[in-house]
């Protein structure tokens, strides 16, 4: 299918996989809304895209606070003439054990992760609708499918999206609306580097452009045909 043309949000643009994914669909010819905190990040990736030819324009707010995603959303929308694509990428990763880490930073895990795709996607499904057909693709992780040491709140917020995931999927797909809940494994970023999950050896571990050129392909595929979930890996870390 040609993307061309087509808009889309991709929350947490500014930097990482979301950024990636971001210059991918641009690539297409897709017009992208960022967003993100970090005005900076967003204002400089929003000029990578348009030098690729691409309308290009980003809103600051938190993912965590519902008022301003749809707020931010909506502002998107308008100036890019409608959305049919969501990113549902913005997310963090705070790790430590059960028994130390702080009940506060636990709660900002699951409000950020779980909330914030919640947020996004009921904000921006009405634009979809409007369009009569879409696509939302929300970003979990392997860590959503097996929980481990270090990551309870991370592991269970993006097992919470798994399942929001499916159960957007059985209510939008009637609306020609396809939901696709990926559950990447370790990608060099940020959050897995500083994190300490991998050193993000570009010869032995994913990259954000892997990730971007297999979300661009899902959203490639003929309409007809909908990636209900797929996870990926590096070949041997
Ligand atoms: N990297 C991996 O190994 C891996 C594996 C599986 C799944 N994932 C998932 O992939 C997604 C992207 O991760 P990444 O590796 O690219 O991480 P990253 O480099 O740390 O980037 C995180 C992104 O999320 C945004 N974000 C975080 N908190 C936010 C908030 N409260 N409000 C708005 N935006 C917020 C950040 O934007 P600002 O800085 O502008 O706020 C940034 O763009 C996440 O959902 C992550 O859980 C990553």
């Amino acid at each position: 299918m040609n993307l061309k043309g087509k808009n889309a949000i991709v929350t947490g643009g500014g930097r990482g996989l979301g950024k990636a994914v971001a210059v991918a669909l641009a690539k297409e010819g897709v017009n992208i809304g960022l967003t993100g905190r970090n005005e900076e990040h967003l204002k400089n990736t929003a000029e990578e895209l348009k030098a690729l030819g691409v309308k290009a324009s980003y809103s600051v707010f938190s993912i965590d606070d519902e008022t301003a995603v749809q707020a931010g959303i909506a502002t998107l929308a308008n100036e890019l003439g409608g959305i049919d694509i969501l990113i549902n990428n913005a997310g963090v990763g705070d790790f430590g054990l059960i028994a130390d880490m702080p009940s506060e930073t636990w709660e900002h895990v699951i409000k950020t992760n779980l909330f914030g795709v919640y947020y996004a996607a009921k904000a921006v499904y009405p634009f979809l609708k409007e369009r009569g057909m879409g696509d939302i693709v929300n970003v979990a992780s392997t860590a959503g499918l097996k929980g481990g040491p270090n990551m309870s709140a991370y592991a269970a917020s993006k097992a919470a999206v798994v399942t929001l995931s499916q159960s957007m999927m059985a209510e939008w797909r009637k609306e020609n609306i396809r939901v696709i809940t990926l559950t990447p494994s370790t990608i060099a970023s940020d959050m897995s580097i500083q994190g300490g999950l991998t050193d993000g050896n570009p010869n032995k571990v994913l990259q954000p452009e892997d990730f971007a050129e297999w979300v661009r392909d899902i959203l490639k595929m003929n309409r007809r045909a909908m990636i209900a979930s797929a996870s990926i890996f590096s070949t041997n870390p």
